[in-house]
């Protein structure tokens, strides 16, 4: 170790493991984003709570930043570490440390990925039922960090609702121990509650105990294609009001030839603007008969041009495909992305403003919308000319994103729906907060992390 600092960490903390080559540096320093040249100074990756203390503690005794750090599945920046920051990474911290029939909760640490959650909780006859495509890579401690939704908050509601406890090391070293799987807890401010969400820059989270609950009866997969915007929010109050609803997620013809051309298999013939992708309850054939009304009057109220349900799990696998992988099928494009949400009762209105506002405003660029419009959640990913400097192209889409921000300020939307302010949209935190809010959270952060070392710049300056 050539950097003194460093030295003395691995002086202080004989079995870290600590990372300085190149490659790792630039593996660990960035997340899905892209947009910034990772420049960390190391990368550690404690295997206890003790580690992750004496990592904080000598953070402050040497003011070096930390960038705690999950699966950088990440789409905001959260995770990135371009400024000489020490990447704290939860990795190796994927452990269950215990399952509890009683409270049917389940006891993690923080680096565990979210699939092998959601496999232990099956291995108990149970679910952890927050579930989204990054499953395989992201982790449960970025999951709170960013308080993850995903495709089944229609149902289940987002990580928050799912944290039974928490394990921090906050900025000082200090490990606090949340709300200790307690149901009922009226003792003053809930910090566990604070600390999901964010961003890594109140404190460490270094284990979670996590609700579970029973699998959802036998369900059954639909995609659908709509003639017009507006028939996806009357097809929504339709299926919401006749059937027990687990997702219902939609996306454009544009997203949909990607998704193709990137190998997943058509469901439908011929073209339609719009597709929903929807997952409900079928136990019996009650509810089957149910479903198939439903979709019957959509068709007679001219909602719905066409339909294809799912009659196996592969097939219900490949309806999905077609929603779960277009993030994917996009990333080549260097895609800019806005993640926004509004009342789902101000979607309708939102979505005609959005619509007239992106196509003025972007009539160069290919732009594909999707998202889970049944929480009133958009995504729109803008694709880079393949000629246009990443510079300018981002200049450009900055430009639209000023604008996106005042119209989500008119309908009392936000930013970042769930993919976390970060670095991408940290200028536009005022369009969702206002001044009073970000003073108290700036506080708030000064509480927990005095010397500013916990992910400095990310959320706010
Ligand atoms: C999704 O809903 O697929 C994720 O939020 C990822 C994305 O927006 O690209
Ligand atoms: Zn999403």
């Amino acid at each position: 170790m050539t950097d003194p600092r460093l030295a003395s960490l691995a002086e202080q903390l004989p079995g870290l493991r600590l990372f300085t080559a190149p490659a790792e540096l630039e593996h660990y320093g960035r997340d899905w984003t892209r947009r910034w040249t990772p420049a960390p100074l190391a990368v550690a990756l404690p295997t206890s709570v003790e580690e992750v203390q004496g990592i904080v503690r000598w953070a402050n005794e040497h003011g070096v930043a930390l960038v705690p750090s999950g699966g950088r599945t990440g789409l905001s920046g959260g995770a990135v570490a371009a400024n000489g920051e020490l990447v704290l990474s939860l990795e190796r911290m994927n452990r269950v440390l215990g399952f509890d029939p009683a409270d049917r909760t389940l006891t993690v640490e923080a680096g565990m990925p979210l699939q092998a959650v959601q496999e232990a909780a099956k291995a108990q006859g149970l679910i952890y039922p927050v579930d989204f495509a990054a499953r395989g890579s992201c982790s449960i401690g970025g999951n709170i960090a960013t308080n993850a939704g995903g495709i089944r908050v229609i149902r289940y509601g987002n990580t928050r609702e799912w944290i039974a406890g928490l394990k921090v090391v906050a900025g000082n070293g200090e490990l606090l121990e949340l709300n200790r799987a307690l149901v009922k807890n009226s003792s003053g401010y809930d910090f566990r509650q604070l600390l999901i969400g964010s961003e890594g820059t109140l404190g460490v989270v270094v284990e979670a105990t996590l609700r579970l609950t029973d699998p959802p009866p036998p369900s059954q997969v639909m995609l659908l294609a709509l003639p017009h915007m507006d028939a996806l929010m009357e097809v929504f109050a339709l299926f919401r009001s006749r059937l027990s609803l687990q997702a219902f997620e939609f996306f454009t013809d544009v997203a949909l030839r990607h998704v193709l051309a990137h190998g997943a298999q058509r469901a439908l013939d011929g073209e339609h603007p719009y597709y929903v992708v929807t997952e409900f309850d079928a136990a019996d054939e009650r509810a089957q008969e149910a479903a198939l009304a439903a979709f019957e009057h959509a068709v007679e109220q001219g909602w719905i041009e066409d339909g294809a349900i799912a009659q196996s799990e592969a097939q219900a696998a490949a309806l999905w495909r077609l929603r779960e992988g277009i993030t994917e099928s996009l990333a080549a494009h260097k895609p800019y992305k806005n993640d926004v949400s509004v009342r789902i009762g101000a979607v309708p209105a939102f979505l005609h403003e959005m619509q007239a506002l992106l196509g003025r405003e972007y009539p160069h660029f290919e732009v594909v919308w999707f998202g889970h419009i049944g929480d009133g959640n958009l995504h729109i990913n803008v694709l880079k000319p393949a000629d246009l400097a990443d510079a300018d192209f981002i200049a450009q889409c900055e430009h639209v994103t000023k604008l996106l921000a005042a119209t989500l300020k008119a309908h009392g939307g936000s930013i970042s729906a769930e993919h976390g302010i970060g670095l991408v949209k940290k200028p536009y935190l005022g369009s969702t907060r206002s001044e009073a809010e970000v003073a108290l959270m700036r506080g708030v952060r000064q509480v927990f992390d005095p010397k500013g070392l916990l992910n400095p710049g990310k959320l706010f300056d």
